[in-house]
């Protein structure tokens, strides 16, 4: 018996076809080899994220990562949730990912949808970077029932941070946190299918950012401001690091391929859940973004892109 059977994880909700929802569903499908439920509200994401998979599948069977047949089987695990159905397509699965933005009233109302919707025994995960898993936890828990009661408690134990690394096909990290609620079996349960997807798994504390985050927003946002104050060119920035340190992408070019959309949130909840002022977003970045300036995701950012 597989480790994931045991663990009684056969089926995989996927909320969100971004870039990271749609990773996760790919490795899910192909290393995994779960049947993936995949939802959007957009359905233009959706295509967007099934066109996405189709190409890396097909570039693993070019490149003879992998035979075509497996590249075919793992496509036929990932179905798409209908419109209609919504997170109630969820309804039979033994785990759920949450992949939507760093947006944390909108997570909020998902996982009080997942307590009401999904089996009462599964697996409530969030790739959230930031955002505090215990608060996300506690919003499972139904207005009615107090969270310090056992019921209350039941329901929360089952959400955990499961955060991966985009691209996430490629990256071979997952962090854990474990919110104040979790249990130990959903924290064994969601790195047996951490490591079924191929992954090594290191585990947080839920603090602002986890390790991840915390660590490396302050790095990029570092880079901006030198960007700021001239300190270099942009060029300059990135090659110094890239050349310098092996980074394989300078912190501007990181930054981009992130979002800089996603990067203010991050550092806005870094900076409101610590108030240390080292963690304060560069006002270049908060005007990038006010700008519409995205990243690669929407062609423009430190670099032009081809959206
Ligand atoms: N999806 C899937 N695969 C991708 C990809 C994507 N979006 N982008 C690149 N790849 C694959 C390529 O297809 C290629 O695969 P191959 O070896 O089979 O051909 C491989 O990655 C290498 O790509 P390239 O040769 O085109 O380019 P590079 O050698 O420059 O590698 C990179 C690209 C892997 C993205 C590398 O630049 C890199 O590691 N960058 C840093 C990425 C990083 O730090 N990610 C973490 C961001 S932080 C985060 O996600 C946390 C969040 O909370 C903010």
């Amino acid at each position: 018996m597989s480790s994931l059977v045991a663990h009684g994880i056969r089926t995989v909700g996927v909320l969100g076809a971004g870039q990271m929802g749609t990773g996760i569903a790919l490795v899910s499908a192909l290393r995994a080899k779960v049947p993936v439920l995949l939802y959007d509200r957009s359905t233009e994401q959706i295509n967007k994220g099934l066109a996405l998979m189709d190409k890396l599948l097909e570039k693993d069977v070019n490149k003879g990562r992998i035979e075509s047949i497996h590249a075919k089987e793992a496509r036929d695990r990932v179905t798409v949730v209908s419109q209609e159905d919504g997170i109630k397509g969820f309804r039979d699965v033994d785990m759920v990912i949450e992949a939507v933005s760093e947006n944390l009233k909108l997570k909020q109302s998902i996982f009080s949808s997942f307590a009401a919707e999904l089996r009462p025994d599964a697996i409530l995960a969030s790739n959230t970077s930031s955002i505090s898993i215990s608060k996300i936890a506690a919003s499972a828990v139904p207005q009615n029932i107090s969270p310090a009661s056992e019921e209350g408690k039941k329901t929360a134990s089952r959400v955990v941070g499961l955060h991966f690394f985009n691209p996430v096909p490629v990256m071979k990290l997952v962090e854990i946190i474990s919110a104040l609620q979790t249990s130990q079996d959903t924290l064994d349960r969601a790195r047996s299918f951490a490591a079924a997807c191929g992954k090594t798994v290191t585990t947080s504390k839920d603090v602002p950012g986890f390790v991840s985050n915390a660590l490396l927003m302050p790095f990029i946002n570092e880079a901006i401001m030198c960007l700021e104050k001239g300190t270099a060119t942009r060029d300059d920035i990135d090659t110094t690091l890239k050349l310098g340190m092996n980074h394989p992408m300078g912190p501007l070019q990181l930054a981009d391929f992130i979002g800089l959309d996603t990067c203010l949130a991050i550092q806005k909840t870094l900076y409101e859940g610590t108030s240390d002022s080292k963690y304060r977003p560069s006002i270049l970045l908060e005007r990038m973004v006010d700008a519409g300036w995205y990243g690669k995701k929407n062609g423009k950012g430190f670099y032009e892109y081809n959206a």
